[in-house]
């Protein structure tokens, strides 16, 4: 589904961000990627987003080619892609229901359907007591299950979260990182950086490890141990 051939990105002449990456994550996978802040997840996510374009290399999702998108065929490619951020970035003047309406809106999906689809991502994140409410009335916890309800609404293939939990409590930690299971489980592949050994201990899924832009190590069931990133 998602290909990483020989992918390097240099944001300048002198930096090793992401150096010859080579990566498949096959649909229905659940891979998380770990490494030291600077390690290079955040531009690995960026570089599939199409945000940023790789210095050598090809990205591949399905049968395109990342880097060959056009600019009008972006918002198109983007929504087969849920993305979840480490600061949420959720609209505080909408409530929990209007910030999941706001991205089927976008979509172009219709009020009926919004009616019908909007409480059945909030009952998945256990929200459905917060719809009216506004994120600053909630928990980092639960502004970050919003912000999975939002990423999900519109039946992305992938979800990237980056760093989801880098801003939580360890028992909201647990608590997205079930969701996160829970909307594999249903389905969707799911790509969750993190630098936290905790949170990928014991999920006993695949472990991709980052160390200076490199990919040091690819365990199908991984556990991640702190000195194999930390040099
Ligand atoms: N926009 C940018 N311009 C220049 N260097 C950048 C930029 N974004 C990230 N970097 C550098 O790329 C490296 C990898 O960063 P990043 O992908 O954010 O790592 P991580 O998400 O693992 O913490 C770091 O050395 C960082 O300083
Ligand atoms: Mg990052």
């Amino acid at each position: 589904m998602i290909r990483f051939e020989h992918v390097t990105k240099h944001y300048t002449d002198d930096d090793r961000s992401v150096e010859d990456i080579n990566l498949s994550v096959h649909a229905g996978e659940f891979v998380s990627i770990v490494g030291h802040s600077g390690a290079g997840k955040t531009t690995l996510i960026r570089l599939l987003l199409g945000e940023i374009k790789p210095t050598a290399g090809n990205i591949w999702f399905d049968d395109f080619d990342v880097d060959a998108l056009k600019r009008s065929q972006l918002p198109m490619y983007r929504r087969r892609i849920g993305v979840v951020f480490q600061d949420f970035r959720l609209l505080n003047n909408r409530t929990a229901f209007e910030n999941v309406a706001f991205a089927m809106e976008a979509a172009g999906r219709s009020d009926d359907e919004i009616v019908a689809d909007v409480p059945h991502a909030l009952e998945l994140v256990g929200l459905t007591h917060k719809a009216r409410s506004f994120p600053q009335e909630m928990s980092g916890g639960e502004r970050q299950r919003l912000a999975i309800a939002r990423a999900i609404i519109n039946q992305p293939e992938v979800i990237l979260a980056d760093e989801p939990t880098g801003n939580l409590d360890p028992d909201s930690t647990r608590e997205v990182i079930e969701i996160l299971k829970k909307i594999n489980d249903l389905g969707t592949t799911v790509i969750l950086t993190t630098h936290n050994k905790s949170v990928v201990d014991g999920l006993g899924k695949r472990v991709v490890t980052l160390s200076k832009g490199r990919l040091v190590k690819d365990a199908a069931v991984g556990r991640y141990h702190h000195h194999e990133t930390e040099e």
